[in-house]
């Protein structure tokens, strides 16, 4: 008897059309690129990643061991322990006037899983997110995840990387849910005023739907200006999804804690989402953030500080550089230099026709790894983390100039 054909299993045809179109990003893909290089011998000064570089302070490791030592191993409850809840409810209200109960703040396995729990509760088909190019990879993907529109909104380097108010006012329709502001700027390390967080809370004022998701990851990391959470100007409490967490300030990468909290009705649709994909955050790593918050702060000036030297050196060494266009840095371990005078220019034989050409350019000929702004919603410049020795970022600097210099 002879048994009929079996169709053959193709696991690759049964990835979801969110699978197919979600990609790994620029920066995981040039990260990944010199790591390969440098398995081969080359000598490549990679400044892709976001990471601090130092050690996450002592104080918070041993109260990660301790934790672990008392057993606090178990789940944690969804929304995060109560007293790390109150914590964080305590240095909200505290030094960033943001009165919100510790029953709005939710604990989640790093500030994007918050970014996820926060858009996939307030978004949802046929509603847009005004997204402020240049912006951090995540949020357009994950608007895109919870069926939203992004509305990218872009800005230049001779606006200081910050898209005018009144632009922005433009873009509102009445399917206009949220406004994402992320202040220090990851790319562009672009601090908004309080003016201006005024000028785009009277948009929001006007328009009954509309919220802000208030990203503050890199409130520490701030050299120059004042630090204004947007949830802390008038009547805007209610209307901001506060997000930050303990990666960058605190050197906790690897830790994966993070927190949004809101108004009570969202805060309690993000404990719904999260309770669905992952339960709680890490229980120990809670305890080791209440440490991080009340205990000593030196640390976290100590690395600011270096952020500070390395940021003066980036800034000093790009702007001696013919044809690229710097603004100021005044917070987080990025620079976004606009390169679009080298854009459409060759080499010998090679001509580069995008800062995704010139980024790959950089490392495989010069052996050094930046990101493409196309990653950023910015497609004139590359993004060079400044989370690296010094060593390193004169070193990659002098690359930097001996490459563009060839591009004539
Ligand atoms: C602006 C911004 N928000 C959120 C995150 C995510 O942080 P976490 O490591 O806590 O998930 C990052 C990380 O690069 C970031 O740059």
């Amino acid at each position: 008897m002879s048994v009929p054909a079996q169709p053959v299993f193709d696991p690759a045809r049964q990835l979801s059309s969110r699978a197919n179109a979600a990609d790994e990003g620029a920066i995981i893909r040039m990260a990944q690129k010199s790591r390969e290089l440098r398995a081969k011998g080359r000598d490549v000064v990679a400044l892709t990643v976001g990471e601090p570089d130092f050690d996450t302070p002592e104080n918070i490791r041993d109260a990660a061991k301790a934790a672990l030592d008392q057993g606090f191993t178990h789940y944690s409850p969804v929304a995060g322990i109560p007293e790390l809840r109150e914590a964080i409810a305590r240095k909200l209200k505290a030094e960033n006037g943001l009165p919100y109960p510790a029953s709005g703040v939710v604990l989640a396995n790093g500030t994007k899983q918050a970014i996820a729990n926060a858009i996939l509760s307030v978004i949802g088909p046929g509603d847009e997110v005004i997204i402020l190019a240049p912006y951090w990879v995540s949020y357009e993907a994950t608007v895109r995840l919870a069926g939203g529109t992004p509305v990218v909104l872009t800005s230049s380097v001779g606006e200081d990387y910050k898209v005018p108010a009144a632009r922005i006012a433009a873009a509102v329709t009445p399917r206009s849910k949220l406004i994402i502001v992320n202040s220090p700027c990851n790319p562009t390390g672009a601090v908004w005023t309080r003016a201006e967080l005024e000028a785009i809370a009277a948009i929001v004022s006007a328009h009954p739907n509309l919220m802000v998701l208030a990203d503050e990851i890199y409130e520490y990391i701030l050299f120059d200006g004042e630090m204004v959470s947007f949830g802390s100007l008038p009547g805007m409490l209610a209307r901001t999804i506060t997000l930050n967490g303990f990666a960058k300030g605190f050197a906790m990468t690897g830790w994966r804690l993070g927190y949004a909290a809101a108004a009570e009705p969202i805060a309690k649709a993000m404990g719904r989402m999260q309770s669905i994909v992952s339960a709680g955050a890490n229980s120990f790593v809670q305890r080791a953030a209440i440490a991080a918050l009340e205990g000593p702060r030196d640390d976290v000036v100590t690395m600011r500080e270096a952020y500070r030297r390395r940021r003066d050196l980036v800034i000093a060494g790009l702007r001696a550089i013919p044809g690229l266009k710097i603004g100021s840095i005044p917070g987080t371990f990025y620079a976004f230099p606009d390169v679009s005078a080298f854009l459409g220019n060759a080499a010998g034989n090679t001509r580069i026709a995008s800062s995704d050409e010139l980024c790959d350019w950089l490392l495989e000929e010069h052996n050094v790894a930046t990101v493409p702004g196309s990653a950023f919603g910015a497609p004139n410049s590359i993004r060079l983390s400044f989370a690296a020795s010094e060593d390193d970022i004169k070193k990659a600097l002098t690359r930097i100039a001996s490459g563009l210099s060839m591009l004539g």
